[in-house]
């Protein structure tokens, strides 16, 4: 049996940061990937994110806020831009909260944390952005330090810290197909052709994480969300920061989008509904294909409101979202206590947390190594089903 310092399970964004961090700890690491790195099967397909620090929960924009210096540090290893801080401009119906907050509450908590934005009209909104016949009352706000990820320059950024560490193994297309969590600190993982030992474990699968939790006879309660997105081709030369726009039906009419950018489709602008085209429990259930019904509500979107935009979908895509369905933001724990070695076993999955992904990787990182992380993650305990 080979042996380790930690295992990590997992090869998605979130799994690159935490072997990115043990990099830095000198400790010896393997990450196991089921199938290639830099994937497009889970969470992290596509190639954008947005990085925001309002949320309508001060916990959530402390998180935002925490993980900029470790953006900072990571943006040091590559020449890629990694956030491009565009801004981000939340506007719509004021008394709207969905998913992502409400644009009362993230107003409040960004007062309260001292994060600037200023406040805008509806009439303001239409002379400062390209957007277009906006409702007069609808409100909204510009955070200056908001932007756009780009996501595969995050990871490839995160995999080639991993790779040139001398104390990180690098393995994919290598699933796991048992662990075993022993009365003598010893933590068994198998794949089809070795076997490993480590007295501690990382485990970010994303969307698979009941494929895992499956081993300690455990699973969780998630529904992910398979969305569409699309790209639209400028017709004039227009800037939009990224931007959210909340109105109602919410479950029609909640759009999001993105700046243009070198690195996505050049000549293009993202816009995508944040709708999901079907709820599923399995990523083997994805289909991969855009909704024609979710990329028509774009359109229609992109046609009376957003200036110098061809509202015709191009370069369409799906991707996961997992989610908690008992509405926690992200889900960040160790294994309970019925498990031996629970506390040596941290598991991370859910939420729109691509904009968290180095700090994730750090928290992970210390509570693999300490037992403790100086973070609050309090929020994001994991109600376990026994099966
Ligand atoms: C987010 O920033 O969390 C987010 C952005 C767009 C769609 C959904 C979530």
């Amino acid at each position: 049996m080979k042996k380790f310092d930690v295992i990590v399970i997992g090869g998605g964004p979130m799994g690159l940061a935490a072997s990115a961090e043990l990099a830095k700890s000198g400790r010896s690491t393997l990450l196991l990937e089921q199938y290639q790195f830099l994937n497009q099967k889970g969470s992290s397909a596509g190639l954008s994110r947005q990085f925001r620090l309002q949320y309508a929960q001060k916990y959530m924009a402390q998180l935002a806020l925490d993980a900029i210096p470790y953006w900072d540090e990571l943006q040091e290893n590559t020449s890629k831009l990694l956030i491009d801080n565009v801004g981000s401009l939340w506007f719509g119906d004021p008394e709207i909260s969905s998913q992502e907050g409400g644009i009362q509450a993230a107003m409040k908590v960004m007062s309260e944390l001292d994060i600037p934005y200023s406040k805008l009209t509806a009439g303001q909104i239409e002379e400062q952005f390209p957007f277009k016949n906006i409702p007069e009352n609808y409100i909204g706000f510009f955070q200056k330090d908001g932007g756009i990820i780009n996501l595969q320059a995050t990871q490839e950024a995160l995999y080639n810290i991993c790779r040139n560490a001398s104390n990180v193994d690098l393995c994919d297309r290598t699933a796991v197909t048992n662990i075993e969590s022993l009365e003598t600190g010893e933590i068994i993982v198998s794949t089809a052709g070795e076997t490993y030992v480590s007295e501690k474990l990382v485990i970010t699968p994303g969307a698979f994480i009941n494929d895992i939790l499956r081993f300690f006879g455990l699973s969780v309660n998630i529904d992910i969300w398979e969305m569409s997105s699309a790209y639209y081709r400028k017709k004039e030369e227009i800037k939009f920061p990224t931007w959210f726009v909340f109105q109602k039906p919410q479950n029609t009419s909640l759009f999001y989008g993105f700046p243009e950018e070198d690195w996505a489709h050049p000549g293009y602008i993202r816009v995508a509904p944040d709708i999901p085209d079907r709820i599923i429990q399995d990523p083997s259930q994805r289909t991969n294909i855009p909704s024609t019904k979710s990329l028509g509500f774009n359109e229609e979107w992109v046609k009376n409101h957003m200036e110098g935009l061809n509202p015709q979908s191009e370069f369409t895509s799906t991707c996961l979202i997992t989610l908690s369905n008992n509405n926690k933001e992200l889900l960040l724990d160790t294994l309970p206590d019925t498990i031996p070695n629970n506390r040596n076993i941290i598991i991370y999955s859910a939420g729109w947390a691509a904009k968290f992904i180095p700090l994730i990787g750090k928290i992970m990182a210390e509570l693999a190594l300490t037992g403790q992380t100086s973070y609050d993650i309090s929020q994001f305990k994991i109600d376990y089903n026994t099966n």
